[in-house]
């Protein structure tokens, strides 16, 4: 086999055999084929598309790249959720214990955050001593004593995958669903999950801009989660504007702890709940409701537990930024929109996220949202608090917002929280 004829196949629009699938990803994965080659694979891929069958094949030549975690010794179902990333995207944080604490087990291995979108891994970084890397042991003694687990993948997890991220990153080759949903699925199957929510989002601040190209990469996924034996089902939700009230790392747990304490905002205690609901059906597991977890103490006490069980103090005060500004209402009216995209850019120039992969992120560093589109405000009232270590962050920070809000007579239409769902 040969790396040229497998990039002019899919250069002049043919389909890829299972035999140039699997050669090519085991050959890239050994670094036999280079990775201008794989570049231009991934381009060819991009523009020309792929097929079910392909796409299949394809996920499954990244899942055989490495080790398929096996939790069958368990007692109860494993289930999962996954997001394609958003701007104050905190949900997994009082997610993963309150399905824990409703009777199944969740072995989440999530990621950091690249760009203007966060990852769980700096999140929950931000708590002290809480550790992102354990072993597979070390996974298992957690999930045994918490019900739930958060960490980073191992390099044994789908290295293909890996590796053909960080290219695509650099080589313009990440917008194309074939190569997305075969990127995360991968990771999810090889994860060992039972069951999996996918958490699709839609909007300026995610990757889909639009409903139907979310609902192609919903469908998309659903079906290779299936066709691997994992009961997948995704829902289309809004990132038009940032979730809940906070953007940015230890500002963001904090509100996640506020919705285990049974308060928290409204629009992320009603998407954690849903989501919780959609694990436990897909697991199989009824009984206790996720609402009732959220007032009753449980999912909390699953919280301390997970957070404990990985070296983080629940109990510690979480790092917070040196210095604050404002921004304030020019007038009186209806707060018409907040932009995800440039909140989530605001907040990263301000320190909360990472331009390359081995910087460090500044765990005090986010903004608070004070009043939220639909919301009425008056003129000179707070709208947004910005916090960052370094006040010179500022400047560029508030360039980030400029036209992100309007405020006017009327509301403006925003997209419902869930907009779709998919099976
Ligand atoms: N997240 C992934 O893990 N892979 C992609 O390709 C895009 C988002």
């Amino acid at each position: 086999m040969d790396a040229i004829d497998v990039i002019v196949t899919k250069r002049e629009g043919r389909e890829l055999s299972s035999e140039q699938i699997a050669w090519v990803v085991d050959a890239y994965t050994r670094g036999e084929v280079a990775d201008e080659q794989m570049s231009a694979l991934a381009m060819a891929i991009l523009l020309n598309g792929m097929g079910r069958r392909e796409i299949g094949r394809w996920t499954e030549a990244m899942i055989r790249s490495g080790a398929r975690m096996d939790w069958s010794g368990l007692d109860r179902p494993t289930t999962d959720k996954h997001s394609t990333g958003g701007v104050g995207d905190k949900i997994t944080l009082p997610l993963a214990p309150l399905v824990a604490a409703c009777g199944a087990y969740v072995p989440q291995l999530s990621g950091r955050g690249l760009g203007h979108t966060g990852g769980t891994l700096d999140k929950l970084e931000s708590i002290p001593g809480w550790r992102a890397s354990l072993s597979n042991d070390e996974m298992l003694a957690v999930l045994r004593r918490a019900g739930a687990v958060v960490c980073a993948a191992g390099d044994g997890l789908a290295p293909a995958d890996k590796k053909l991220y960080a290219l695509r990153d650099v080589t313009g080759t990440v917008e194309s669903i074939p190569l997305i949903a075969s990127s995360i699925m991968s990771k999810k199957i090889a994860e060992g999950t039972g069951a999996l929510v996918l958490d699709v989002k839609v909007g300026s601040g995610a990757f889909m801009k639009n409903v139907e190209t979310a609902r192609e990469l919903a469908r998309t996924m659903v079906d290779l989660g299936t066709d691997h034996g994992v009961t997948t089902v995704a829902l289309l939700t809004a990132m038009d504007r940032p979730l809940g009230l906070t953007v940015g790392n230890a500002l963001e747990v904090a509100e996640a702890v506020e919705v285990l304490a049974g308060g928290g905002p409204s629009d992320v205690v009603e998407l954690t709940v849903l989501l919780a609901r959609e694990m436990l059906a897909a697991a199989g597991v009824s009984g206790k409701d996720p609402a009732d977890a959220l007032k009753d103490g449980s999912a909390m006490d699953a919280w301390r537990r997970m957070i404990g069980a990985q070296g983080g103090d629940p109990d510690a005060g979480l790092p917070t930024a040196a210095e604050t500004t404002q921004v304030t209402a020019p007038s009186s009216g209806v707060l018409a929109a907040l932009d995800a995209y440039q909140v989530g850019l605001a907040a990263w120039r301000l320190g909360a996220g990472r331009a390359r992969k081995e910087d460090a992120v500044s765990f005090g560093a986010g903004i608070t949202l004070h009043a939220k589109p639909g919301d009425v405000v008056r003129e000179g009232q707070p709208l947004l608090t910005l916090h960052a270590d370094d006040p010179s962050r500022f400047d560029r920070a508030l360039e980030a917002l400029t036209g992100a809000y309007t405020v006017s007579d009327a509301p403006a239409p925003l997209l419902p929280l869930v907009i779709d769902r998919v099976t």
